[in-house]
């Protein structure tokens, strides 16, 4: 057993934690759209309108705050004009990013934003510059929120007559890749025109996000940040992905202590990452009116045994639910910069909250983490230290003990992750500027393999767990491979 103290002043505000940094992300990719959310009016299972009934409440549970689309690198090859009218005529294309498989467009425009207003959350969209027109991504933006004009006739007729509310708006995904090879230097004035004629129309406001770099690509920050100001960006996005390595992703179930230490070790860099994007974003805009957008990162592993393989459906084990424990207290820790996060992706994808067989669903171990993590959601980011011990080799250690601590409406949330294997830990957390008097906790543990299937979809599941509150003095144990939520009220 590990015994480690910790400190809290609920005084010392170091952020305000966005309810978006809980975000998601859904592409036209595999089974995340067809069949993860949508299947269609006439399906068996369940649904309002062709979209799924038990997603809709999932998504629900977690206050999901918003959601990226209709991609990811397919973005860039969506024309939205497909996606609208009569679904028996809507145009098939080659999804040719994710399996060259045909899509029919059945989801399109209004079944996103539908499913938006369903789940309560903002939509994000991506649009296509890559291979897209200006004039394309502005006529989407006037479709979507004017008033008047053709456009608005047009979407009336479609069935909704009343312009849209949006928000976000991507002007591109990834761009120095799948979104057209460019140049940050080409893509810098490529965004600029982009933006200038997406409009605010009928007091609609747009926060347009520009296509970040990946990873430590810091040149492409620079260069946007040089040549690109607050008037016309209101935020810059980033991509990562916990990979150690892109040639053998590893399996998402079968893996030993040391490729788990890897995955945790490369979850951990994007701190370092996050850190060294935001030294650059200072310089040029000390004032922090440019946000940062992580709005694509998580596991990505070899996809299961039998399946598609451009359809990247993997599994999601205690491993995975330590991996978001860790970037969302890291998020949160960044909270001053950082304005939203979007996991990929929502449903059978990559890191999935949400696994689907036909009219089954599972909740996957990190679903829990966000459902542990909610309360975070639009509090305020105070002062966190803990002691703690590395874990892990070279350049890939990471801490044994994750914290992050926000106070809303005078409730006081801990959340604390322990990322050793095999050590419990005994945490003595002293908080400062407390006025509760009340703690309460449910944590997720589990050996680090286990995951939920269709057969036991409850073998992961949060629980509670005992904690004790005397004076200004948390204790509660984190047993090894374990995430917690404590609440102080
Ligand atoms: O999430 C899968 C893919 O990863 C996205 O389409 C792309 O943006 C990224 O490379």
């Amino acid at each position: 057993m590990k015994h480690l103290n910790m400190l809290i002043n609920t005084a010392d505000r170091t952020g305000h934690i966005s309810r978006e940094i809980y975000g998601h992300f859904s592409e036209h990719l595999g089974r995340c759209i067809y069949g993860g959310i949508y299947v269609g009016a006439d399906s068996a299972v369940p649904n309002v309108s062709g979209i799924r009934k038990d997603v809709i409440d999932a998504f629900r549970q977690i206050r999901m705050p918003v959601l990226r689309w209709p991609g990811g690198c397919f973005a860039d090859e969506y024309h939205w004009r497909d996606g609208i009218g009569a679904p028996e005529k809507r145009r098939r294309i080659i999804n040719t990013n994710w399996g060259g498989v045909v899509e029919d467009n059945s989801f399109g425009t209004h079944e996103f934003m539908a499913l938006c207003e369903l789940v309560g959350c903002e939509p994000y969209i991506a649009g296509n510059v890559g291979s897209g027109t200006v004039q394309e991504l502005a006529d989407w933006v006037e479709y979507l929120t004017a008033k008047g004009g053709s456009l608005a006739e047009l979407r009336a007729e479609n069935g909704h007559p009343e312009p849209w509310h949006l928000k976000y708006l991507g002007i591109g995904n990834e761009n120095w890749g799948c979104g057209g090879s460019m140049t940050a230097e080409y893509y810098a004035d490529v965004y600029k025109r982009f933006q200038c004629f997406c409009k605010n129309h009928d007091g609609n406001q747009l926060y347009r996000v520009a296509c970040g770099p990946s990873g430590g690509d810091l040149h492409w920050m620079e260069t946007m940040m040089q040549r690109v100001t607050a008037q016309h960006m209101n935020g810059i996005s980033l991509h990562y992905y916990s990979v150690f390595d892109w040639n053998n992703k590893g399996s998402a179930t079968v893996f030993d202590a040391a490729e788990y230490a890897q995955t945790l070790g490369c979850v951990s860099r994007i701190e370092t990452l996050i850190q060294r994007h935001i030294e650059i974003m200072n310089r040029y805009d000390p004032e922090g009116q440019i946000g940062l957008l992580v709005d694509e990162w998580g596991t990505w592993y070899e996809v299961e045994p039998d399946t598609h393989p451009g359809f990247l459906y993997q599994q999601n084990t205690m491993r995975d639910a330590l991996a978001a424990a860790v970037s969302l207290n890291i998020f949160n820790r960044s909270s001053s910069r950082v304005v939203m996060a979007n996991l990929a992706q929502a449903v059978n994808v990559l890191q999935a909250i949400l696994l689907t067989e036909g009219g089954a669903l599972i909740k996957t171990p990190t679903y829990h983490i966000f459902d542990l993590y909610q309360a975070h959601q639009d509090g305020e980011a105070v002062y966190c230290f803990s002691e703690n011990e590395m874990l892990g080799e070279d350049a890939l250690r990471f801490p044994m003990l994750s914290t992050s601590a926000s106070v809303k409406d005078g409730v006081l949330t801990l959340t604390a992750a322990n990322c050793s294997l095999t050590e419990d830990i005994e945490i003595c957390c002293e908080i400062a500027g407390l006025t509760g008097s009340e703690a309460s906790a449910r944590i997720l543990t589990n050996e680090v393999h286990a995951h939920n299937t269709f057969d036991a979809p409850e073998t992961v599941q949060p629980e509670a767990l005992p904690v004790t509150l005397e004076g200004r003095l948390l204790r509660f144990t984190l047993p090894a491979c374990s995430a917690a939520a404590v609440t102080v009220k």
